[in-house]
């Protein structure tokens, strides 16, 4: 599954969960500490998803923009950034996964959220990385953004088999991720959080394995030239 055809160990395999979760614990609990030090891509990045998912749904009979979507999931969740701008706007109810506490604290009782949780419009909040997180619930959109790099290969492809069965008919995962552009064409370990930046061939083949068909991707526009080329992909079950 690893794109390094060398004998090296696979990008993935160097992933340590526990450094990678001290180093989100030592970041600011801001749109700052969630972008890098970037937090001027927000409104950007929010922009151009909310018209890709209004893109989505204009032709879906399942899940059309002129219905609320009943429950959607926020996975690698951070302070609630995704949920805040886009995600309570169309959905009745959205969970949040994200395994540091001191970020989903801002969405339990940060006073930005305060509307949203009073009229019941933030759902569960399970303090859990994706690679261990089991859904009780029935998701229209399951988004996942700028998290997926925390997990190897292979949890994702059990994460994307789990998930797929949470899905409801007609309904759509959505990933967002960072582009790994290296030279060779090879995912890319990072070492600052523990990560890997993919390359689009392998979460290409990532859905594939899992079973799931892309039905939309566009690359980001508009992002600074020297930060990675971004790319969103909304997947569905094959089948
Ligand atoms: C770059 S921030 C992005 C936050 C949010 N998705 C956004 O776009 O604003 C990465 C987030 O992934 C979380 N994270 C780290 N390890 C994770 C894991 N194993 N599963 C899910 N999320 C994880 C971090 O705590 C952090 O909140």
């Amino acid at each position: 599954m690893s794109s390094n055809t060398s004998a090296q160990a696979a990008p993935d395999s160097h992933i340590d969960t526990t450094a990678a979760i001290s180093y989100w614990n030592s970041c600011d609990p801001s749109v700052t500490g969630m972008l890098g030090g970037f937090p001027q891509v927000s409104r950007i990045d929010l922009q151009q998803s909310t018209t890709f998912l209004a893109k989505l749904r204009r032709t879906s009979k399942s899940h059309p923009t002129s219905t609320p979507l009943s429950r959607i999931v926020d996975c690698g969740a951070g302070i609630g950034r995704i949920t805040l701008g886009l995600l309570s706007k169309v959905s009745s109810i959205t969970d949040i996964v994200e395994p540091v506490q001191k970020f989903t604290n801002q969405i339990s009782e940060g006073h930005e959220f305060k509307e949203l949780r009073e009229a019941g419009k933030i759902g569960e909040i399970y303090n859990v990385g994706l690679e261990a997180w089991e859904p009780e619930h029935t998701y229209d959109v399951i988004w996942i953004q700028w998290c997926l790099g925390q997990c190897t290969d292979s949890q994702v492809n059990a994460l994307f088999t789990r998930l797929q069965k949470h899905l409801s008919p007609g309904g759509w995962i959505v990933l967002k991720e960072n582009l790994s552009n290296n030279h060779l064409g090879e995912d890319v370990y990072d070492e600052t959080d523990s990560s890997v930046t993919r390359t689009d061939e392998k979460f290409r083949a990532l859905f594939k394995e899992a079973g799931l068909k892309i039905v939309s991707t566009e690359l980001q526009r508009g992002f600074p030239k020297d930060l990675y080329p971004v790319r969103i992909y909304a997947a569905q079950p094959e089948a």
